[in-house]
């Protein structure tokens, strides 16, 4: 008796956890149809002046909103197809990432992935303001992660998808979280498979996302092991990225992702790893005789298959356990919570 009241008393708390979980809220793409019409607009104008001044800005917001999206632990109560109850810990697209350090926050920016790397914060700052100038209170800085993502993509001649929306934003922060669950330049294909994975994204979304490196620079401390004691690197490749990237010294220095055309977004990521010429390890970790090999072989040589599965992967991405409904905030500003 004792043992099913216990039962029942645990199935009634579970019950509640799960219904009032917010992990299961739905994004629509129409979200601020009536509360504000501009929004898109509005961020894209703001998104394009950026870009037009640095070409790189495209480069940085991409990243943005992955790093914002595959960070943030939240116990959450998640009910799968496959294991129908089970607790884990969400993370998601709340523009945790955003948040500066604060007496209850650690920032991400301090995240090992992200110090001295993620950039494009002010250029979100001045977006946001723009939004904040039409509808105050409404547009949340995760979504304007997302729509700018989306925006740089299409600016810099990459596909184009349409935009869910209705994300709202965290209070919280957690930097051990991000250098925990971003990935690394060191990882192995296995880890780069499990860790997206993990985020309900397969190892074809995993190599079609990091064709996101077709744009934008990597600092010299990133490649240096690659490019001196790297096995499967182009020699003359090689030779030419130690010109900036010294053995010692020159941690910041930069080179492009893409060697052919850094600054358009195309397929060209994909041709350089077929001719080891990968800058990071974790790019030419996709294509050196492992199970991803035919995948970066077939965007090689299909554009267009790399182009849809790079706008369904970022949709997928973007759908990351974000908070909904009255879950989280909308911040005010970017940098702190309200
Ligand atoms: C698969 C695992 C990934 C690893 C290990 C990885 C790692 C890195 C590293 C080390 C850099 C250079 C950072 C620096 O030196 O400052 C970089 C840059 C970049 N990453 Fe990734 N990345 C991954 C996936 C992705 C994904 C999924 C996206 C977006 C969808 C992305 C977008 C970018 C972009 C656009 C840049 C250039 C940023 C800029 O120029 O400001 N990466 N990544
Ligand atoms: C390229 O990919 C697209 C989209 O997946 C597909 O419809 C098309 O047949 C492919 N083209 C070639 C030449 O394989």
């Amino acid at each position: 008796m004792a043992t099913s009241l216990r039962l029942v008393c645990f199935v009634a708390v579970a019950w509640l956890l799960a219904s009032s979980s917010q992990c299961q809220g739905q994004l629509t793409s129409d979200f601020y149809h009536a509360t504000c019409p501009r929004a898109l607009a509005t961020i894209r104008k703001a998104v394009r002046v950026a870009i037009a001044r640095e070409r790189r800005m495209a480069a940085s917001l991409i990243r943005l909103h992955f790093h914002d999206c595959f960070v943030q632990a939240r116990l959450c109560f998640h009910i799968s197809h496959r294991i129908p109850y089970k607790f884990i810990l969400s993370i998601g697209c709340d523009a945790s990432l955003l948040l500066d350090n604060a007496p209850t926050i650690v920032s991400e920016k301090n995240a090992i992935q992200n110090f001295r790397s993620a950039r494009g914060f002010e250029v979100v700052d001045e977006v946001k303001s723009r939004v904040e100038a039409i509808c105050p209170g409404v547009v949340s800085c995760a979504d304007i992660l997302a729509v700018a993502a989306r925006d740089a993509s299409e600016y810099v001649g990459g596909p184009k998808w349409t935009v869910k929306l209705g994300r709202r934003d965290s209070t919280t922060a957690s930097k051990d979280r991000a250098e925990n669950d971003l990935p690394k330049f060191t990882d192995s294909l296995d880890q780069l498979i499990s860790l997206f994975s993990d985020n309900g994204l397969s190892a074809r979304d995993m190599v079609a996302l990091s064709g996101a490196h077709t744009i934008g620079q990597a600092a010299c401390v990133t490649f240096r092991e690659r490019i001196y004691d790297g096995t499967n690197i182009d020699a003359g490749f090689a030779k030419t990225r130690q010109r900036r990237c010294p053995s010692v010294g020159g941690n910041g220095n930069l080179a492009p992702l893409d060697l052919v055309t850094p600054n358009s977004f195309d397929e060209n990521f994909f041709k350089n790893l077929l001719q080891k010429k990968g800058l990071l390890a974790s790019d030419q970790v996709l294509f050196s005789g492992g199970s991803t090999d035919a995948i970066v072989a077939e965007y090689s040589r299909n554009r267009s298959s790399f182009f849809r599965d790079f706008a369904a992967a970022m949709v997928r991405m973007g759908d990351i356990l974000p908070l909904t409904g009255t879950s989280g905030q909308i911040r005010g500003s970017c940098r702190v919570v309200n």
